[in-house]
This record gives structure tokens, sequence and C-alpha cells, in this order.
């Protein structure tokens, strides 16, 4: 007998005991944890996820029921798959559901920063809550669904008007003109109405945002494994390309800060960072020390998470307006009449006229139900362990809230996959939102824009309806309504339209 065969016993022995360790390790860990799929080692489920992982959830939700699980890499990851489980665990164990799964990819495009958690969308604790609740009380101060934003709203939608009218009826993509109209709308919120739009370093960033957003999903492993950066091929191609577009981003965010710095005036709150100092100020006029949540750095995140995806959201949302208006012509004619009816020619429409406006308010509500444009949500983690609907969720899992399901389950809505703005419309043609409806998502982390976002998309929508009629180029078939780009966000393929002034086609 040789040496090797000598040593083969007792390594056996040890491999044997230590997969023995293993399966008992992993046996006590998913005791009782939402049923699953298995994965393969080391990876989990994350090869099996394909391309649109909310069609492999709903798949899954087929197999599993309303809340199941698997492993990402060493993470167990929990899939809430209908209305029940969603509510079941952001509204009725809200505070246990709130935090962020965080992650690298995540945090480094915050912060440009690797592991650094500091912003809005840190992974939870206290800096979460009293940043949301400084954002929330300063949006609102600067206008955020009151009247004071939408004169620099309705400017971009003229200009947006404008911009389509020069087309002269002739086809063009209409993304980048919304993409452009949503930033400096967002824009003039953090950096002032008077910031400045035109600059090319800011076209620049927008560019490089698309670029990065468009990229998330194929980055998303990672997530898990940011290792998966230094190997050559895609991942890092793309990755190196996100870290430029990141710093490119920062720089012009610091960019601003640095020169509101020398323009800031005590007697006066122009903008999210005016209103960001005036709070440091008084912290360190009390003679406090700075407080983590009010350092310069937390500034840069936060305002690189409203130029992330709130962002881009509402321009993808508004993009999506467009493709159904192309396939269902009699909804832009219902919007036209509604028009024509309740606003005077020739005026701008206004934020008091949501009311005389149901039609439009059900087209945008519509739209989101959908349109599908955050298939994963951002993934959500569990503060501490719980038992959710008979189900043990270990600590830090990472929770998926598949609202997709919801919009398209026909036990909560009739027709679940015709585009039919009146069902958000009551008996007596008022606005009506059933409680299943929840495209800013639930809870203590559900989307701290919403208000922003729905006054962006209203007045924008609206003024653009008020002025252009929006037409697919001749011979050209109207956008798949079932294709799409799926990233952090989903987007429709690439397409043209053609825009004619209202004014002219009614002499027609
Ligand atoms: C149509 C447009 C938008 C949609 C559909 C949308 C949707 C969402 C959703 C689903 C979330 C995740 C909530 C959760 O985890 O439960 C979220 C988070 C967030 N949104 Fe939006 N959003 C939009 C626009 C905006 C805008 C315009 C801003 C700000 C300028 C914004 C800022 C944020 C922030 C900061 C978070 C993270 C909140 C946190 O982690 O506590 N969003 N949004």
């Amino acid at each position: 007998m040789g040496v090797f065969a000598v040593a083969l016993g007792p390594l056996l022995l040890l491999l044997f005991c230590y997969f023995c360790y293993v399966g008992f390790h992993r046996h006590r860990k998913n005791r009782n944890v939402p049923p699953g799929p298995w994965g393969i080692p080391y990876l989990g489920y994350l090869p099996f996820l394909g391309p649109h992982p909310r069609n492999t959830f709903n798949r899954l939700g087929k197999k599993y029921g309303n809340i199941f699980s698997f492993y990402l890499g060493s993470r167990l990851a929990v899939v809430l798959n209908d209305h029940q489980a969603i509510t079941a665990a952001l509204q009725e164990q809200a505070e246990v559901f709130s935090g962020r799964a965080g992650g690298f990819v995540a945090s480094y495009l915050r912060t440009g920063v690797e592991r650094a958690t500091h912003g809005i969308g840190t992974p939870g604790g206290s800096t979460f809550k009293e940043g949301r609740k400084f954002m929330l009380q300063t949006f609102r101060d600067l206008g955020m669904g009151k009247s004071k934003l939408q004169g620099s709203i309705i400017q971009e939608a003229n200009g947006l008007v404008d911009l389509a009218n020069k087309f002269n009826g002739q086809p063009f993509d209409p993304f980048p003109l919304l993409n452009t109209a949503v930033a400096n709308c967002v824009g003039a919120l953090c950096f002032g109405p008077e910031f400045s739009r035109n600059d090319p370093s800011f076209g620049q960033v927008l560019t490089g945002l698309s670029i990065a957003e468009s990229y998330r999903y194929t980055l998303s492993p990672l997530q898990w494994f940011p290792w998966l950066r230094f190997l050559p091929g895609p991942f890092q191609k793309k990755w190196h390309q996100t870290v430029a577009n990141t710093k490119e981003r920062l720089q012009f965010v610091r960019g601003m800060v640095k020169e509101h710095r020398v323009t800031f005036s005590q007697a006066n709150t122009r903008d999210y960072i005016d209103a960001f100092f005036h709070r440091q100020a008084h912290i360190k006029g009390s003679g406090a020390d700075l407080p983590p949540i009010f350092k310069d750095e937390e500034l840069e995140a936060n305002l690189g998470s409203f130029f992330g995806a709130g962002m881009t959201l509402t321009a993808v949302t508004l993009t999506w307006a467009l493709v159904f208006l192309l396939n269902y012509p009699d909804v832009q004619k219902r919007i036209h009449q509604e028009l024509d009816q309740r606003i005077d020619p020739g005026q701008v429409v206004e934020l008091e006229d949501r009311a005389k406006l149901p039609y439009v308010e059900a087209v945008i509500r519509e739209v989101l139900r959908l349109a599908d444009t955050v298939p994963l949500i951002l993934p959500r983690a569990n503060l501490r362990e719980t038992v959710l609907l008979g189900h043990r969720i270990p600590a830090d899992s990472v929770i998926f809230s598949n609202f997709k399901a919801v919009n398209d389950d026909p036990a909560l809505w009739h027709d679940p996959l015709v585009f039919d703005p009146t069902r958000f419309l009551a008996k007596d043609g008022s606005v009506h939102e059933p409680s299943h409806f929840a495209p800013f998502s639930l809870g203590k982390r559900a989307c701290v824009g919403e208000s922003l976002a729905r006054m962006i998309l209203f007045l924008l929508f609206a003024n653009l309806m008020q002025q252009l009629v929006i037409k697919t180029p001749p011979g050209i078939a109207p956008p798949l309504l079932t294709q799409r780009v799926t990233s952090q966000t989903s987007t429709p393929m690439p397409f043209r339209v053609c825009a004619v002034p209202r004014i002219k086609m009614n002499q027609l």
C-alpha cells in the first residue's frame, strides 16, 4: 500500500465529516424557511434567474405559492409573490422589513466609494429614517405637491413641445428628450431653478446615467460576488464604464455643492442643497457635533440617489405612456377630448386642474400599473429574524416584492393584461385607486419621491397632450408592448414617434 492510499482514508473521513457538518448547518439554517428551488453550491439560484427575473418569479410562484425562497450566493432571498404576502411583510411588519439589501453595486453607484454606506439608500438603522424625514420635509417646503415647483415643470413641458416641433413631423426617439426634461425638473429641486440645464457636462452625466442603468442587471451578480469585476470579460468592461460614469456624476454633484457653498445665503433656501446647509449651520450653531447624517458625504450620496433610479424611472414611465398611446389611439383621442372640454384652448395645464382631468389621471395610473418599470423594486432586507405567513425568515434575507404579480392578478383586476384606464375611474367619474395599487411600493422604505414623481408625470404628460398628437411613423407598426429591456428598470425597446402640433391637426 502506498503513502497515497494510507492518506486517502483519513481524507475521505474528513470530507465526509465536512459534508455532514455543511448539510446539518444548512438543514438548521433552512429550517421552515419558505419553499423554493435548489441552486448550485456557492452561486445558489443566481445563474437560473434568467434575463427577465420577474418571469422566473411568476413561474416559480405557480410551483411554490405566494412566498418562496432560494439562495443568492450564501444569502437567502425571499420572494413575496402576491398582494397578501407583500402587505403581510411591508405593511404589517413594516419595521422588520425596513432594511435595504444593499450590495456592492448599489452602494458604489450611490457614493462612488466601494462598500460605503452613506445616503438615504443605506441598509437600515436611524440614518435612513432621519434622512427620509429631512428629505420629505425639504421636498414639501420647496414645493413638492404644491404650485411652487410647477413653474419649472411647465417650462420643461413647453421646451419639450418646442423640441418635438423642431422635428417637423419627422420621426424621433422620444426617450432622450423626456429624460432630459425630467432631469431638469429634479435638478431644479436639487440645485435650484436657475441651475444650468444646458451645461454640456450635465448632458454627459445624463448619458452616463442611462448607460449605468442599462448595465445594472448584467452587473447584478457583482452585488453578491464583487470579485467578478476583476475577471476579464463583460463584467469587467461594464464595471469600468460604470465606475467612470459614477465618478463623472459625483464630480458634477460635488461641483454643484461647492458652487452653493460660495453663493449660499442664510436668508434664502433655493433648493435641497441650501436646505442641507441650513441644517448643518443650525446644528453647528447649537454647539453640537455634526451627526453623520448631516455630513457632506451624505448630501452627495442623496443627490446621487435622486439622480439615479428615481429620475430615470419617471422618464421611463413617460416613455411607456407614449408606447401605450401608440398602441391604443382611442385612449389618446379621449385624452384630447377631455382636455378640450375642460381646459381653455392655449391654456397650460396646472396642478389645480387635476380634479378636472380624471381620465388623464387614470391613464397615468394605468401606465404605472402595466409598464412594470421597476420589476424587482429595490430589494429590501429584514432587520431581524421573523415569521411571515407561517415561514421563518432568517435575519438579513434579501426580500423581493413582486408587484408585477399583483398588477397582473386576475383576482384583483378585471382583464389585467388589457390597457384600460377606466379601471381607475369610480362610477361618478372621479379617480379611484384601489388599495392593491402601489407603484411606489409600501411601508417604511416606499418611494420618497412619490409626490414629486406624480407631479412631474401629470404636468409633463398633460401639457404634452394638450399641445401634441403622437403618431407612429407612416408604414411602421406601433412598438410592441411585450418586448422590453430589463435592467434595474424595465424600458420599452427603442422606438420612434412623430409629433404633430394639435393646432395644426385641428386645422386639417
Ligand atoms: C415614476 C417614478 C418613480 C417610481 C415608479 C418610483 C418607484 C420607487 C420604488 C418602487 C422604490 C422602492 C421602494 C421600496 O423599497 O419599497 C423607490 C425608492 C426610492 N425612490 Fe422612487 N420612484 C419614482 C420616482 C422617484 C423620484 C422622482 C425620486 C426623487 C427624486 C425618487 C426617490 C427614491 C428614493 C430616494 C428611494 C429610496 C427610498 C429608501 O430607500 O428609503 N423616486 N422608488
